[in-house]
């Protein structure tokens, strides 16, 4: 079978992390990179040997020579391009979130629904083997039925700056940028349930600490600490159709001791943490149990996880794999997130049904 020609549109942070992938990935042909800024689109190709740099999205998907694309843009170009790669007879693997709204991710999922092509939303962590694991443990129904799963996504030292922090371009602050991997983790590990309401709070109380020199934090390729209109902390209760329930957290800028990530599910045949490290807890024999699967690493690792997806992603480009992130279940989370906003703004549960 011929190899996967392969373009990735937006040459910022992220896109090396999908660079160095596809690169280490022998059905690939990276034939393209894109960007607005055609001086860093030409600097990657570059360093990617990469065929062509494009500094219109528009001239790369009429490219004949492409068969996929990544999108890592700004979050305000996800749907727009994802629909144009998508007509233009391109799978997309687009990074997360799908989009800013969830109007936005159902025009993304009604363009797929009516094509051939693969869309795959960027939820990197699902693709580590912690989270394989634990989610092949709950499809054996080891941890019998899930109702309960806890978030938290903290970091303390301020936004990434540039768009990150224009409301108008991000979409939000660390709900819709870093709270979306673990709320997504939550949603995946406990069956993709529907959500049917949601009660939450957003602050905007530090700002994004941009005078803080001490600590290193997450950067966007252009970093101006003179915007900042989007929320710096959320937190939200999330109800689900089957009774069941998430609690999340995630800031940007918060006065804690340290960052934290972690995420948890609870059932009633057993619970687990999946991070910071994954361990399953049960009982047996009249005695709690805490089991901890033997992994290469038992926490998500940024290298792996792109290498996985990757690879998941031009498996199912080539009709050899199923994708693990479809559209619609980009579409869903946007749907909890705009609910998550919808209910901080307003001060009042939002129902979804
Ligand atoms: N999966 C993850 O863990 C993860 C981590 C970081 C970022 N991301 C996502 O990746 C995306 C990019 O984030 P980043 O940190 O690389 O940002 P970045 O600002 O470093 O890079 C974005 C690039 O996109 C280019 N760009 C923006 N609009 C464009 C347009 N209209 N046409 C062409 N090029 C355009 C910019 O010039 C820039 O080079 C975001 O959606 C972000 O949410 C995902």
């Amino acid at each position: 079978m011929t190899k996967l020609r392969v373009g990735v549109i937006g040459t910022g942070s992220i896109a090396g992390c999908h660079l160095d992938a596809y690169l280490d990935n022998p059905d690939v042909d990276l034939v393209a990179v894109c960007d607005m800024n055609l001086e860093r689109a030409k600097n990657v190709a570059d360093r990617y040997h990469a065929q062509r740099a494009y500094g219109e999205v528009d001239e790369m998907l009429a490219d004949p020579e492409i068969d996929a694309v990544s999108i890592c843009t700004w979050n305000n170009t996800h749907a727009e391009f994802a629909i144009k790669a998508i007509e233009a007879g391109k799978h997309v693997l687009v990074e997360k979130p799908l989009s800013r709204t969830y109007a936005e991710a159902q025009a993304v999922e009604k363009a797929v629904a009516g094509s051939d092509r693969v869309l795959q939303v960027g939820f990197v962590r699902r693709h580590s083997p912690n989270c394989q694991v634990l989610k092949s443990f709950i499809d054996e129904g080891e941890l019998g039925e899930i109702y309960y799963a806890k978030a938290s996504c903290i970091r303390r030292m301020g936004n990434p700056g540039g768009w990150f922090a224009d409301k108008e371009i991000s979409g939000g602050g660390p709900l819709i940028d870093i709270g979306v991997h673990v709320i997504d983790l939550c949603w995946y590990l406990m069956g993709s349930p529907k959500a049917v309401s949601v009660s939450a709070n957003a602050y905007n109380k530090l700002g994004n600490r941009s005078h803080i020199k001490t600590m290193p934090r997450y950067r966007a390729a252009d970093y101006d600490p003179e915007k900042n209109s989007v929320e710096d902390m959320v937190n939200a209760l999330v109800r689900f159709e089957n009774g069941a329930s998430l609690l999340l957290e995630t800031s940007y800028s918060l006065h804690a001791p340290k960052d934290n990530l972690s995420v948890s599910v609870y059932g009633d045949k057993g619970g687990a943490d999946l991070e910071p490290g994954l361990m399953i807890a049960t009982e047996k024999h009249q005695t709690i149990l805490n089991v901890t699967p033997q992994l290469a690493s038992s926490t998500f690792q940024l290298k792996e996880g792109f290498q996985n997806e990757i690879d998941n992603f031009v498996a199912a480009c080539r009709g050899e794999a199923e994708g693990l992130s479809p559209a619609w279940h980009g579409a869903e989370i946007m749907k909890i997130m705009d609910a998550i906003y919808a209910s901080a703004e307003s001060g009042r549960e939002v129902s979804l049904v």
